[in-house]
């Protein structure tokens, strides 16, 4: 899922067409020692969250630099395609692009905060409720939707053609949350690597 040399080239040379946002610096170097020192063995690097207006600037920056992207999509019957686009220290972003009936099962992102936008087709969003069916929506080309860190949410594409969307994180997606039923109907939360794919059939759905 590393991004590769070319797309880190071509990310350099359109670099001055995005918001500003760090790609490679430790920001742990810029701590004050005492803050440093109490970050090792934690997480020492994790950056602080963009506020979403920039997140969402950022977003917007990426799907009108498709040639970072639009090389990348293609569609598989089979599975989701997704392709990490951008890896910064306060941002990271991938291309997925939907078809049939795919679906991530619902999951919470960690500490990350994402905002997500839809360039082709269709996609339906629900947030998990407790009291209540999930709140859907149905998103179409040009939309843009945020889903906050506390959030618990999935994506299953929707409509008949198939769809493409990019979403950003921040601070970088590292983790995410998939939730099952456990023993006596208790919601059980599984965490994994942000590497691991999304899947309807291992969690709740
Ligand atoms: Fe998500």
């Amino acid at each position: 899922m590393a991004m590769g040399d070319p797309i880190k080239a071509t990310a350099a040379s359109l670099g001055s067409k995005l918001p500003a946002v760090r790609r490679s610096s430790a920001r742990a170097s810029r701590l004050p020692g005492s803050v440093r020192e109490r970050r090792v063995g934690t997480d020492q690097a994790r950056a602080d969250p963009l506020p979403t207006p920039d997140l969402e600037r950022f977003l917007t920056g990426l799907a009108e630099t498709p040639a970072l992207w639009r090389h990348l999509v293609r569609h598989d019957g089979n599975a989701r395609v997704f392709e990490q686009i951008w890896d910064g220290d306060d941002v990271n972003a991938w291309l997925i692009c939907w078809s049939e009936d795919q679906d991530t099962g619902f999951h919470d992102h960690d500490d990350s905060a994402a905002a997500i936008l839809v360039v082709d087709g269709h996609v339906r969003e629900e947030r998990l409720r407790l009291d209540a069916a999930p709140d859907a929506r149905v998103l179409g080309p040009g939309t843009t939707f945020t889903v906050p860190a506390a959030a618990i949410h999935r994506v299953l594409h929707a409509g008949s053609v198939p769809a493409v969307t990019i979403h950003t994180y921040s601070p970088p997606l590292r983790r995410t949350g998939t939730y099952s039923i456990g023993p006596r109907g208790a919601l059980e939360r599984a965490p994994q690597s942000y590497e691991r794919e999304l899947r309807a059939e291992v969690a709740l759905s």
